[in-house]
């Protein structure tokens, strides 16, 4: 039996799809073996000696201590494009909430309740809450993965010009790319030359501030600024300031925080963007799906913190994590060889400081085997799965 645990609330759609024969899945399990969650803080949890992995219900991992999971030889997981569709469309809401003044119109028609020629009034009193079209202006998009390409793609049907910037741009993404996107080499020709900046990137330490008072003076006046990704990535003071300077003439964000809140030409969602029923059964069942099949298969797909790698055994699958040194690789077949084993097949893959090694033995892996294993050094996690 598989203990799963939820942290958060996951569709039934997801936690559905385990064999209540071999799995169980609650929120507070003894010892589990794998663990979903959504947006809950795990940086201060221990976690027992049989969790194996943690998907994550959603894009961004910084709710999870991914190195010290590596470490202790723990697959962490997350859904990558699950809620891409949400995030697109709340990306778009937001380009016209951006330009065209709709929250404040909408709330001065309903102040205007119960007064006099509501009619009128509206009539006479909304030239104050024109904005522009997107149609012709230019939208910098920093971060083109399975978000940020969306929503590149749809602002090249709205008919903006579109420029993107990602270092780490892959085939994929960039092969369902709109040919009229422009990719730029450097970030500051986003903030030099678009009239509206969206960003979706992760937020790690590396990427804190990553728009702060120094890009925000590069950008055009009146620039319009989107961050439906994470709060950390753009400074709110700096912001803030270049708002009341005039520099920035509206700020669009998903997080809140004691800064921006309450801010004229600050726009503060409650973190909506990946808030669709639709979004939340699409990432259920796709961390349902990874945690299955490393927990029953030992393959990995979309870890941020291991390789990805599958393969099909046809005998008993040694899954090895760790660390991307040399010479492991070596001590362990060496070990399938002095007790007497043939390897059948044997894929290795190594992702930074980590690696992932699953070798598939036909015969008997005993116990002197896997501990031999288990004591080569820069060994983390060794796991036998029986065919
Ligand atoms: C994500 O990281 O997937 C989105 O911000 C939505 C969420 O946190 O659930």
């Amino acid at each position: 039996m598989y203990n799963i645990q939820t942290l958060n609330k996951i569709a039934a759609c997801g936690t559905d799809i385990f064999d209540k024969s071999i799995y169980t899945v609650s929120d507070a399990p003894e010892n589990p073996d794998a663990i979903m969650v959504r947006s809950a803080k795990m940086h201060d949890m221990t976690f027992g000696d049989n969790l194996l992995c943690i998907a994550r219900a959603g894009a961004g991992v910084n709710n999870i201590p991914v190195d010290k999971c590596a470490e202790e030889g723990i697959c962490v997981f997350n859904t990558p494009g699950a809620n891409s569709n949400a995030v697109k469309e709340l990306a778009i809401c937001a380009l016209l909430l951006a330009s065209r003044k709709i929250v404040e119109a909408a709330a001065w028609a309903a102040s205007l309740k119960g007064t006099p020629d509501a009619p009128k009034t509206v009539e006479g009193g909304k030239a104050k809450f024109a904005g522009p079209e997107l149609r012709g202006k230019t939208l910098g998009v920093i971060g083109l993965g399975a978000i940020g390409g969306k929503i590149a793609n749809a602002a090249i049907k709205l008919g903006m010009k579109v420029i993107g910037y990602d270092p780490y741009l892959s085939l994929d993404a960039a092969i369902n790319l709109d040919s009229h996107i422009q990719v730029v080499k450097e970030l500051d020709d986003i903030y030099k030359n678009s009239d509206y900046i969206t960003i979706h990137m992760p937020y790690t330490p590396a990427t804190k501030n990553t728009i702060d008072a120094a890009q925000i003076a590069m950008m055009k006046d009146g620039v319009r600024i989107i961050n439906l990704a994470r709060g950390e990535l753009i400074n709110s003071e700096a912001i803030v300031k270049a708002i009341a300077d005039g520099k920035v003439a509206k700020y669009v964000t998903d997080f809140a925080d004691d800064i921006v809140l309450g801010v004229e030409n600050v726009i503060v969602l409650p973190h909506l963007g990946a808030s669709t029923p639709e979004s939340e059964d699409n990432c259920a069942v796709m961390a349902a799906h990874e945690i299955i099949d490393y927990l029953e298969n030992g393959n990995i797909k979309n870890s941020v913190n291991l390789p990805n790698a599958s393969m099909n055994a046809v005998g008993t699958k040694v899954c090895v994590i760790h660390k991307n040194i040399p010479t492991l690789i070596a001590a362990m077949t060496t070990a399938v060889g002095n007790a007497g084993l043939n390897i059948e097949n044997m894929v290795n893959a190594s992702k930074k400081d980590y690696a992932y090694t699953m070798i598939d033995i036909v015969g008997d892996v005993n116990d002197a085997l896997v501990d031999a294993i288990k004591a080569t050094d820069g060994v983390i996690r060794v796991r036998v799965i029986k065919k």
